[in-house]
């Protein structure tokens, strides 16, 4: 059978979980969070959020050895630098000052780990610049994860920046292309940017599906809590509403200025290949509007994924983690 890894994506609506071996990714579960759990990307309660991973994996028969967790971005600092060619042990001394205008406590306090993608040469051909993908995270966070999956009766294996799990998957379909990330979640719209399986730039939008919610509360006179329901079952049509209408028009100029920023940074990445992610990419309009405005087809996210019969849109970024 093989060795199971669970990847464990804690969103702001719903826990993502992707069991993977090393054949590929088995099945992906999303179970929505309880409300409240979440708060601008923070886990409120690691003990409340232990007991619901715990009920969801008995709940939903999940299955597998160790596991793998997606650290937030307000939690964990990841970058690409250029450095002199160094030995791992010189890596690990010089990192901590690398990530000196990014961390606000003691640099002892944090983890580094780094990934080498490629190594830059000199005129010479002689190896001149390291290309390095770094990640560093509070110490007391990973203590925090630690525990909370061990309440849960899990073994975390590893916590990962969500970068690296796109670079994991975008590392095994190896075909090269430029790939944008639209993560379309509930509280923001994330950007990420990779040629071939090289993080290039991230891009936030500070405004996700929930910000449907008020416009569909306003225009048929109910409550946001029960707008939310009616826009995920599209309940008389609400994602059509004139008012949901313009809230796409405007994430989709914001999605369509990041990529002609990115555009003009970097000239000589063709950026075609664009995939939607995340509970938003199942809005049928906003994916229509999105499309017209960029002008480039959308691709499924099953091309980064190489399986079928999977919800690639919520489980990407957790079978990343797993693959790790
Ligand atoms: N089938 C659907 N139709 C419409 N909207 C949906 C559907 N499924 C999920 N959503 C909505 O998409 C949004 C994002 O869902 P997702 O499951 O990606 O959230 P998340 O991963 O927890 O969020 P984030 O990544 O922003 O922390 C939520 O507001 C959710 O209500
Ligand atoms: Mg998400």
């Amino acid at each position: 059978m093989g060795k199971k890894t669970a990847g464990f994506d804690i969103g702001g609506h719903a826990l993502h979980i992707a069991v993977v071996t090393k054949k590929g990714v088995k099945r992906v579960y999303t179970e929505a969070l309880p409300e409240g759990a979440v708060r601008e990307g923070r886990i409120v309660s690691y003990e409340a959020m232990g007991d619901f991973i715990k009920q969801t994996c008995k709940k939903q028969k999940i299955r597998f050895d160790d596991a793998a967790v997606i650290l937030p971005s307000g939690l964990c600092f990841c970058r690409r630098m250029n450095i002199p060619v160094m030995s791992h042990e010189q890596l690990t001394v010089n990192l901590p000052y690398e990530f000196r205008d990014f961390i606000t406590s003691e640099k002892e306090a944090y983890f580094y780990d780094y990934a080498v993608l490629r190594t830059l040469r000199d005129a010479n051909e002689e190896p001149a610049e390291l290309d390095v993908m770094a990640a560093a995270a509070l110490k007391s966070t990973i203590s925090d994860y630690k525990s909370m999956f061990r309440r849960a009766g899990i073994k975390l294996r590893t916590a990962i920046p969500i970068e690296m799990s796109f670079v994991n998957l975008l590392s095994r379909i190896k075909d090269g292309h430029c790939h944008c990330i639209i993560d379309v979640g509930h509280t923001s719209v994330r950007l990420y940017m990779f040629n071939g399986n090289r993080f290039e730039s991230s891009h936030m939008i500070d405004y996700g599906c929930s910000a449907l919610d008020g416009a569909i509360a306003e225009a048929l006179h109910i409550d946001p809590f029960i707008a939310a329901s009616y826009r995920e079952a599209n309940h008389d049509d609400c994602q059509n509403l004139p008012e949901c209408e313009s809230i796409y028009q405007n994430l989709a100029v914001e999605v369509q200025r990041a990529v002609h920023f990115f555009r003009y940074n970097n000239p000589d990445i063709e950026l075609e290949h664009i995939h939607l992610i995340g509970g938003g990419a199942m809005i049928e309009p906003l994916r229509r509007t999105l499309e017209e405005t960029l002008s480039v087809p959308i691709y499924n996210a099953s091309e980064l994924l190489d399986v079928d019969g999977v919800e690639t849109e919520f489980g990407l970024a957790a079978a990343g983690a797993a693959l790790q």
